[in-house]
């Protein structure tokens, strides 16, 4: 199947919409990560988005609404949830919630648990494809399992082109890691995954700090998707570099400037000025620039774990893991 290029106007937006209602399979732009949309509804369209990614298994999918009205028709939001939902949204934030009934999104989404996650994306152009499309869209980030997330089109057509109906071009994503996942269920809120939203932020709205997922050992991570190993480049990755070896491959950020950095095969700096929401930002695509090197190794310097820097790390400590 050719994969379309859609461009970012009013008529991409109804083509992909379209697209979408008849259970096609389109990537769109968000704020966060190019997304693979399908009708979270259908069962089949959502199939289609696991063999498009080779996703070994069925993880549980993000399902995104125009706002927080269509959201509400989905899940059963408390006080908490609410709160962020009216605070985050539209924007780079993920909400567990518990599945409403009546609700639209199918199991095969939701990988049969009684939750659903939902997102009202930031992106404007994003809101507008689902507002066209009128169905919850079901969105993990448009790459092949196990490599880096997209944050421009031209990722998504060199992972998935010929596997997906449409790829609307809506140039490159400006937060560049993928959401914030708090869980509002029974008890205490709980960060799944660190994202675009800072937790401190999280943590300012709710007045208390965000509780970290139970995990007893041997069991499955509360968050089923969140595998250690995930956002992985070719190249091995070494995190927090000190000094680099002769032939490494180079992720900088601030002015530092390490030791050996004159025997480098490749280097990109992050962010020179050391802004961690820039560094985000540049962060996949620098990833996807120096593997393309060929380096066989790619060395890190250490970035600091507050704001963005929590997600950041977090997404180079998945492509650092073992695989
Ligand atoms: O920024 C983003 O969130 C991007 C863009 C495209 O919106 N989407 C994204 O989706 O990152 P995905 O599928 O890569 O991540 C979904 C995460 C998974 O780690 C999954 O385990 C978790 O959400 N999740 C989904 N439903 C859940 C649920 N009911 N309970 C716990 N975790 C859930
Ligand atoms: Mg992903």
């Amino acid at each position: 199947m050719p994969t379309r290029q859609l461009a970012a106007d009013a008529a991409g937006v109804a083509e992909a919409g379209a697209l979408l209602r008849a259970g096609g399979l389109v990537a769109i732009p968000t704020e966060t990560v190019y997304g693979l949309g399908a009708d979270a509804g259908n069962p089949a369209a959502v199939a289609g988005i696991y063999a498009a990614k080779e996703r070994p298994r069925f993880n549980p999918l993000i399902a995104h609404l125009p706002d927080l009205d269509a959201a509400r028709r989905e899940g059963v939001f408390g006080p908490d949830a609410l709160r962020l939902a009216q605070t985050f949204w539209p924007g780079p934030l993920t909400l567990v919630v518990p599945a409403a009934a009546g609700g639209r999104v199918c199991d095969l989404a939701r990988a049969g648990l009684p939750s659903v996650a939902l997102r009202v994306p930031g992106s404007a152009l994003a809101r507008a494809v689902l507002a066209a499309a009128g169905c919850p869209v079901a969105a993990p980030s448009a790459n092949r399992s196990g490599r880096v997330s997209p944050t421009q089109a031209d990722h998504v057509l060199g992972d998935l082109a010929g596997r997906i109906a449409a790829v609307l071009d809506g140039g490159p994503c400006p937060v560049g890691v993928e959401s914030t996942i708090v869980a509002c269920l029974d008890g205490p809120p709980v960060l799944l995954r660190p994202g675009g939203v800072a937790r401190e932020a999280v943590e300012a709205v709710l007045g208390r700090a965000l509780a970290l997922p139970a995990a007893p050992a041997g069991a499955a991570p509360v968050s089923p998707g969140l595998l250690a190993s995930h956002y992985a480049p070719r190249a091995a990755v070494r995190l927090d570099a000190a000094a680099i070896r002769p032939g490494e491959a180079v992720l900088l950020f601030g002015p530092t400037v390490p030791e050996g950095l004159g025997g480098a095969a490749a280097s990109l700096n992050l962010s020179p000025a050391g802004d961690l929401a820039e560094a985000a930002a540049h962060l996949f695509a620098g990833l996807r620039r120096l593997d393309a090197s060929g380096a066989a190794t790619i060395a890190v310097v250490p970035i600091p774990d507050h704001g963005l820097g929590e997600a950041i790390r977090d997404r180079l400590a998945r492509a650092a893991a073992p695989r």
